[in-house]
């Protein structure tokens, strides 16, 4: 069966990635160059991919990967980390049978997923300070390999989260102990990066450059869709294409979205009927999940969203026009609306010198709206 050019999920190989030139090189001189960097952007623009990807070109490296979005404390973090050692250095690799040594010392309980064969690691703590002990000791043990080593810890924001209040200055302190490792701390919730990359008084302040990952170029893009197409040759002409860029703003997932759809049709041309019927069919797929989220919102907020549809952006939330064309009432209720989406991730918040931006950056979610309701 013929591989669907346009993933939607996960990463398979730089055949299947698009542009991310001027990204890709700065990421790979910071890890050669021993910088730590921080790597944001909002959710669903590419920043997993772009990791996958750099770490594709730095053969040279063991190029370690965590994602710790499903971890809640240090003794999670400590098991995915584990497992994701022993995912990039399998145990018959000489790290991997020294890992395997290493780790027989904290007697682990060791069963393999059904699925992927990968191990799954449980290891018992008689005491809570053994905890970040075991963190401090599998970094260290990452340290002391010829191998120079990556670990990229993706949704690191999530560290935020856990009971151990003093997470980050366990991790900051052992890091500024290791030399020959480097790391990509991503994440997506750009206020919790940046404050605690930014914040004078948190443990990672100014530890680390910062890469912020911004859409793709809209002509490498346009190129990257036609030559997917022809590839399996199948034609699209330039108006399809720039159908479907506007629709998706470029905005990285949804326009691979629309794309994959496109080609799963079979067709040896891409008409504009097509492109406006593979629109219609994602909304009505999705029309489930956002009923559901207007369910989880107050009748306020729901009302606030296709406002921002509506608008497309706001700069100025609490301007005379936009609160009485929308009826959203006092430009406090407006602050504390705008607050609560952004911080539900619905909203995004862009900071530019010139002004700060509000806008839904999830494009079905936008369509759907525009779609369905008139101004209220
Ligand atoms: N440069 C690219 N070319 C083609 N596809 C890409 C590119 N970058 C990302 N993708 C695809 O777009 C989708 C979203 O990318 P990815 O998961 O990397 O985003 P993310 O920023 O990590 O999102 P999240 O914040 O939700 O974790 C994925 O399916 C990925 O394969
Ligand atoms: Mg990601």
């Amino acid at each position: 069966m013929k591989v669907n050019p346009f993933i939607t999920s996960g990463y398979i190989s730089k055949k299947y990635f698009c542009d991310r030139k001027k990204e890709i090189a700065s990421l790979q001189t910071y890890m050669r160059n021993g910088v730590n960097t921080t790597l944001v952007s909002p959710r669903r623009m590419g920043k997993t991919g772009l990791i996958h990807r750099a770490f594709e070109d730095l053969k040279d490296f063991g190029c370690v990967y965590v994602d710790i979005m499903p971890t809640r404390s240090i003794e999670d973090f400590n098991r995915l980390l584990s497992e994701a050692i022993f995912h990039k250095f399998p145990e018959k690799t000489s790290i991997g049978k020294k890992f395997w040594e290493f780790l027989r010392g904290f007697r682990p309980l060791i069963s393999y997923d059904s699925i992927t064969g990968q191990p799954q690691i449980e290891i018992s703590y008689q005491m809570e300070s053994q905890k970040p002990q075991t963190l401090k000791s599998i970094l260290q043990f990452l340290n002391a390999q010829d191998k120079k080593i990556i670990v990229a810890i993706d949704e690191f924001q999530q560290i935020t989260t856990y009971p151990e209040k003093n997470m980050e200055a366990i991790l900051r302190s052992e890091i500024q102990t290791l030399n020959n490792i480097n790391f990509i701390f991503c994440g997506s919730k750009r206020s919790v990066m940046y404050d605690m990359f930014s914040n004078a008084k948190r443990p990672f302040y100014q530890s680390t450059s910062f890469l912020s990952l911004e859409k793709i170029d809209r002509k490498e893009y346009a190129k990257f869709i036609v030559k997917q197409f022809n590839k399996s040759n199948i034609t699209i002409s330039k108006v399809c294409v720039d159908f479907i860029l506007d629709w998706t703003k470029n905005y990285t997932f949804y326009t691979q979205y629309i794309c994959n759809k496109l080609f799963s049709y079979s067709e040896k041309e891409i008409t504009l009927k097509m492109v406006t019927h593979a629109c219609r069919e994602t909304l009505a797929e999705q029309a489930t999940t956002f009923n559901q989220l207007r369910q989880l919102l107050t009748t306020a907020q729901w009302n606030y969203l296709i406002a921002i549809a509506k608008e497309g952006k706001i700069t100025q939330p609490t301007a005379q026009n936009f609160l009485m064309k929308y009826k959203i009432g006092t430009p406090s209720n407006s602050k504390r609306l705008l607050k609560t989406l952004c911080e539900k991730d619905i909203i995004l918040e862009q900071i530019s010198l010139k002004e700060t931006t509000y806008e839904i950056y999830d494009m079905f979610l936008y369509h759907w709206l525009l779609d369905n309701y008139d101004v209220i």
